[in-house]
């Protein structure tokens, strides 16, 4: 089972032609509200992808709770793990521009709530993979990651938001996601000089070594780099018609996750999480523009 720790939002998305600048009102052209929050995109993306997945979140008892996790239920993910809290659920605010960009403002509320001790040592017993962000409180997901190691889970945490994270937190990680500016926080928090002058794969491997993890950076349209079992793989991006990229990064991780799982190969599940995230970037929204498997498998062979 795939047990993901992470946040649950309520995500309400404008759409304009472009994104406001600071003290600007732009008029959009509509809006979505629909199910978030990195841990809850992630596991929704793995569960679509067929995995078996436990979420541990936390939400309010608040009219947003509901139509946050409806899309996780109908999906079939576990969802006994999630705290019903005495605090606002995540809320995110988010404007979507004419090229499918993004700039998103999360309001965390219950997610900062999450602890470690609300997953119990029996369910973290069934996982075998352990998958964390950056949503809830850093604290308890460094307290849950060393419970999960002790419990010989694997572990994967995505560095988003970017955070810097301690060498300790690094040590305790068998794979690292990051995206380019969570690669910069990352180096920097671990005390490793990464001047400009290093390419991104020497920053990669330079990571990857120094900790004993995998390492994959995401580069948008320019695809992924991974550093893996001492192999750097590089994987191209599937060409698509973007009309949003909120949650691609999150479709990515969650698919990766669950492709390795299954026992996939470095390069085929590196594959398998783009082509999803490339479709993911192809609908409005974050779990609701989420491809089935099929739809991945479809991606895949017809670019074979
Ligand atoms: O990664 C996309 C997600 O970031 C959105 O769903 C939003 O809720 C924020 O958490």
């Amino acid at each position: 089972m795939l047990l993901v720790f992470g946040s649950v939002n309520l995500d309400i998305a404008f759409r304009a032609d472009r994104l406001p600048a600071a003290g600007e009102t732009v008029m959009g052209s509509g809006y979505l509200v629909s199910p978030g929050g990195k841990g809850a995109n992630q596991a929704h993306a793995a569960r679509l992808f067929g995995a078996p997945v436990t979420l541990a979140a936390a939400v309010g008892r608040d009219a947003f709770a509901e139509p946050a996790l409806a899309r996780l239920a109908a999906a079939g993910c576990e969802l006994g793990t999630v705290q019903r809290l005495d605090a606002p659920t995540g809320c995110a605010g988010i404007v979507v521009d004419a090229r499918g960009e993004n700039q998103i403002v999360v309001a965390p509320g219950a997610n900062l709530a999450l602890c470690s001790h609300h997953v119990d040592d029996a369910t973290l017993a069934r996982a075998h993979t352990v998958l964390l962000q950056m949503e809830t409180d850093p604290a308890q997901n460094t307290a849950l990651l060393a419970r999960a190691r002790a419990a010989g889970c694997q572990t994967i945490l995505n560095n988003a938001p970017a955070r810097r994270l301690a060498p300790e937190v690094l040590a305790l990680l068998d794979l690292l996601v990051v995206n380019e500016t969570e690669l910069a926080a990352t180096l920097e928090g671990a005390g490793i000089q990464a001047n400009d002058a290093r390419t991104q794969v020497e920053k990669v491997e330079m990571l990857a070594g120094r900790f004993e993890m995998a390492v994959v950076l995401t580069l948008g349209a320019k695809g992924v780099l991974a550093c893996a079992e001492g192999r750097v793989h590089e994987v191209a991006s599937f060409p698509v018609d973007a009309v949003d990229t909120t949650g691609a990064g999150d479709t990515f991780t969650g698919v990766l996750a669950a492709a390795r799982m299954e026992g996939q190969d470095w390069p085929q599940a590196l594959r398998t999480a783009a082509a999803a995230a490339a479709l993911a970037c192809t609908k409005a929204g974050a779990q609701v523009a989420q491809p089935t498997r099929t739809e991945v498998n479809a991606l895949l062979a017809s670019s074979a």
